[in-house]
């Protein structure tokens, strides 16, 4: 802390930051940076440190900072009319505009779109629907939601539980009796080293058809996944497993929710994952790219399946019990409305997929036979680095020697580059904006190897 630095005693003392070692940021252990501006791929603290921010905030700031058009945007709609709410029909010309925005970009087997805030309230609605839905066509114990371990769908109660990460779970009574959990499709971490890609999605689908048999089919209402795992390890599924997947929720009638609030929108080179993947989705969710986070805003899109159930439960039992006072709000919807136009405009989602795949291969070339590099995996503009203590065993290291939390702070403090260190496991993350170009994807990979070296030789 600088000596008479008033907004750093303030911090201390007055915020509560999510995410955070509480005591320790209290009492001044821990590092604090307040960000005071940013432009295209880079953030700059309020010292003037300039970072290169190589996962977009929170893999959320998709076309790259200080984007003047979004920001005109959300202004216009501030003056000319900041708040108006979304109940019973009332909308705004940007939300109403937005809502067939997305559906023109979203699989052809969608209806509409509800909005809200953030990833983890689009999906506490997600699983009312599914239980409403359930409730109208008369099983209400088909209710529980099949989730993977390291999936991450929020922190709230019900996304809580749904998110497969200890750290979520452990001393807040979670998860709830709702929700179960099921293997995560991650090869790299299989139990039998000798499987093949194939076996281990055998594997997976076995242990998934074990679950459903030991709770019941008539007791599941749904499945949730991301196309790509993300906060659990940046882990694209093997080749094959999608497809098996659904043909087994196919056969329980359970209903599948896709979580794209990272992949919607471009970050695997395709507008959304389910396209990247083929999943047929009963609801997608939608967050952090749909308004590139220039203003909160998520989005529930509801299948013609699942709608046609919902215009049924309301003409038999009145209109729909849900709702937020900021649903659709009109700054968000307008920030959402700019965001993708511009990611059109600037073909984002392409370069996604081109300077992804470069960034990919890079750290592959510069990394690839380090002897502490056990996986290097992404897929579109995510990347991921695995560290392991040896290679040919898969030994991994403890984690209190916390190499992956060593590693990005190496990387920030020599090269002033921010990659996340993934929280379970030794996994460094690249989520960066979709107009990263070659040349910035060439200084993440430098600097990386450079932090690699110096924490692990
Ligand atoms: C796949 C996924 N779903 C849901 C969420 C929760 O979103 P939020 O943090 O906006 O509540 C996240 C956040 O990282 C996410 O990655």
């Amino acid at each position: 802390m600088l000596k008479n630095d008033q907004l750093d005693q303030w911090d201390r003392d007055n915020f509560f930051h999510p995410s955070t070692h509480l005591a320790q940021h209290a009492r001044g252990e821990s590092p604090n940076r307040v960000i005071k501006t940013a432009s295209g791929v880079h953030i700059e603290d309020r010292d003037g440190t300039k970072l290169l921010d190589a996962f977009a905030g929170l893999y959320c700031v998709n076309v790259g900072y200080g984007r003047q058009e979004i920001a005109e945007a959300i202004a216009d709609q501030a003056r000319e009319l900041a708040y108006y709410h979304s109940y019973v029909g009332h909308g705004t010309e940007a939300s109403i505009t937005l809502s067939k925005m997305i559906l023109d970009r979203a699989p052809s087997n969608m209806s509409k779109v509800y909005f809200g805030l953030g990833g983890s309230d689009a999906n506490e609605t997600n699983v009312k629907l599914i239980w409403y839905y359930n409730n109208i066509l008369g099983r209400p114990e088909k209710k529980k939601i099949i989730s993977r371990w390291r999936g991450y769908h929020g922190s709230g109660l019900v996304t809580g539980s749904l998110t497969g990460l200890e750290l979520f779970h452990k001393k807040f009574g979670l998860p709830l009796a709702q929700v179960v959990h099921t293997d995560a499709p991650y090869y790299f971490r299989r139990e039998d080293q000798n499987q093949t890609e194939e076996q281990f999605v055998a594997h997976c689908v076995a242990e998934l058809e074990a679950l459903i048999e030991r709770e019941g089919a008539d007791t599941i209402a749904a499945f949730i996944g991301e196309p790509v795992l993300g906060t659990g390890g940046i882990v694209p599924p093997p080749a094959g497993y999608w497809e098996a997947i659904q043909a087994v929720l196919k056969k329980h009638d359970i209903l599948l929710v896709v979580d794209e609030v990272v992949t919607g929108f471009g970050r695997l080179g395709t507008m959304f994952g389910s396209d990247h993947y083929g999943l047929e989705a009963d609801i997608i969710t939608i967050a952090k790219g749909l308004t590139s986070a220039y203003a909160p805003l998520s989005g529930s899109i509801v299948s013609d399946k699942v709608w046609k159930v919902l215009e049924q439960g309301t003409d038999e039992n009145g209109p729909i019990g849900h709702g937020w006072t900021y649903s659709a709000h009109p700054i968000g919807a307008a920030a959402g409305v700019a965001n993708l136009k511009l990611i059109d405009e600037l073909n984002l989602v392409e370069n996604a997929g081109s300077v992804g795949a470069y960034l990919n291969q890079s750290m592959k070339d510069a990394l690839g036979d380090h002897a502490h590099v056990g996986d290097i995996r992404g897929e579109g503009m995510l990347c991921a680095v695995e560290f392991v203590k040896d290679r040919d065993s898969r030994t991994f290291f403890d984690a209190a020697d916390k190499i992956g939390p060593q590693i990005s702070a190496k990387l920030l403090e020599q090269d002033r580059v921010i990659a996340r260190a993934m929280p379970q496991g030794d996994i460094l993350g690249f989520a960066p904006p979709f107009c990263l170009t070659r040349e910035e994807a060439d200084t993440v990979v430098a600097a990386t190897a450079r932090a690699v070296k110096a924490v692990l030789g």
